[in-house]
């Protein structure tokens, strides 16, 4: 077999077998197929895309080209979420309890924040103590003790993803959903857990800006998860504002604490339950509003805060820190942003909110950059709300002055603002189970 058989093949829109998509996988991993041959594989596919039979199989092809998790041990149904990114989003930390609190098994690895913001490792590292980086036996015995862990992403996962990822990402050949669905389903599948449930985000601040590319996107995770025989489902939401009021690491931790105790912002609530409800019923095969009012009773009864509580102090993180907010340090500059004038909100372009959530310290400007965890945004007003002239409609958190003047700045610049209302736009776009 040649590799440049497979790309003539491709580029004229024929289908590859699955011995074909093997040969493909194992040589690049080993390094035996070059770079370039597998950018034109890539560029191929984005213009002619590939079969659901294909896209399983790369996916199952890329799974299997390094470590995969064996969870049996854990017995029982073991869950993983994961949400394809955006701004302000902390449903891990909330929605992962819930699953727990409602019987599910959670052993999930997570990953640091690539784009702007910080990731579930970064936001649970802000809690004194904390430790992501368990052996796989402290891991198995934490999930024991706790019905839930949260730990980072072994090195050796998927590295066909991580090679090709990396290609992808200098050959403009990320946005082809046959391509970022096996990428993201490929780590999903080598972690383990016997049900999935996704998050498939649209809007300014996500990965896929139009409704159709997300549903399509979610269609296609949710075949190959089933494909594989992972019970998948996915939610279709909306990322045209941040997700709570809160962007950064500790300021999300504390939002979510605040969520898990009933105080949170209703769309952060409304979303978790979506997903805890969308992983139990899925897991348990029951009707999703049965699975929706258990999910509202964990949360509401505090056994998901504590959950929460109970993965903090096994991963050997500070459960004083987490019950008395008043004795959090703080950034050591905050700085109140002003409405310019009176108006309404009509826009938030997310993606630039990011950025000046970045720009404080809160992400990474490149993979080598630190980040400050006590750094970030506190929103008092979103889209749809009115503010006037000289009123705070956001703090902003940094170590230092010109930081927060950064972000502030930048956020001033990603807010549109009218005389009248915007058109409210509904969080949850759609529900996608198998078929
Ligand atoms: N996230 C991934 O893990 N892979 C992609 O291709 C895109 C987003």
């Amino acid at each position: 077999m040649r590799m440049y058989d497979l790309i003539t093949k491709k580029k004229q829109g024929e289908e590859l077998s699955s011995q074909e998509i093997a040969f493909m996988v194992e040589g690049y991993t080993k390094g035996e197929i070059p770079d370039y041959q597998m950018s034109a594989m890539c560029m191929a596919i984005c213009f002619k895309g590939m079969s659901h039979r294909e896209t399983a199989d790369l996916t199952q092809c890329m799974a299997q080209s390094g470590a995969q998790v064996d969870l049996s041990p854990l017995g029982g149904l073991t869950v993983d979420k994961h949400s394809t990114g955006g701004v302000g989003d902390k449903t891990t930390l909330v929605a992962e309890p819930m699953a727990a609190a409602c019987g599910l098994t959670v052993a999930k690895m997570s990953g640091r924040g690539l784009g702007f913001t910080g990731g579930t490792i970064d936001k649970l590292e802000s809690i004194p103590g904390f430790r992501t980086d368990l052996s796989q036996q402290e891991f198995f015995n934490v999930v024991k003790q706790a019905g839930i862990a949260v730990v980072g992403q072994s090195a050796d996962l998927a590295p066909a993803d991580k090679k090709m990822y990396a290609l992808r990402d200098v050959t403009a050949t990320v946005d082809s959903i046959p391509l970022i669905a096996s990428s993201i389903m490929s780590k999903k599948l080598a972690a383990g857990a016997s049900v999935i449930e996704l998050d498939v985000k649209c809007g300014s601040g996500a990965f896929m800006q139009d409704r159709d590319q997300a549903e399509l996107l979610a269609k296609t995770m949710v075949e190959i998860g089933c494909r594989n025989g992972r019970d998948t489902s996915a939610w279709i939401t909306n990322m045209d504002q941040p997700l709570g009021y809160a962007i950064g690491n500790s300021i999300e931790v504390n939002e979510a604490i605040e969520t898990l105790q009933g105080n949170g912002p209703e769309d952060l609530k409304e979303l978790c339950v979506c997903l805890c409800a969308g992983a139990f019923s899925t897991a348990k095969n029951i009707p999703l509003d049965v699975a929706r009012e258990r999910a509202l009773q964990v949360l509401n009864d505090g056994s998901a805060l504590q959950k929460f509580r109970q993965m903090v102090a096994a991963q050997g993180g500070d459960l004083e820190w987490v019950d008395h907010p008043e004795k959090r340090e703080k950034a050591a500059v905050c700085l109140e942003v002003k409405a310019p004038a009176d108006g309404y909100i009509t826009h938030m372009d997310t993606a630039a909110v990011g950025v000046a959530s970045m720009l404080t310290g809160a992400g990474r400007e490149t993979k080598e950059s630190t980040i400050d965890p006590l750094a970030g945004i506190l929103l008092i007003k979103k889209t749809g709300d009115f503010a006037a002239a000289g009123e705070t409609i956001a703090k902003v958190y940094a170590s230092d002055t010109a930081k927060a003047q950064a972000g502030g700045n930048k956020l001033l610049s990603a807010i549109s603002w009218g005389d009248k209302p915007a058109p409210h736009i509904p969080l949850i776009l759609g529900h996608i189970t198998a078929e």
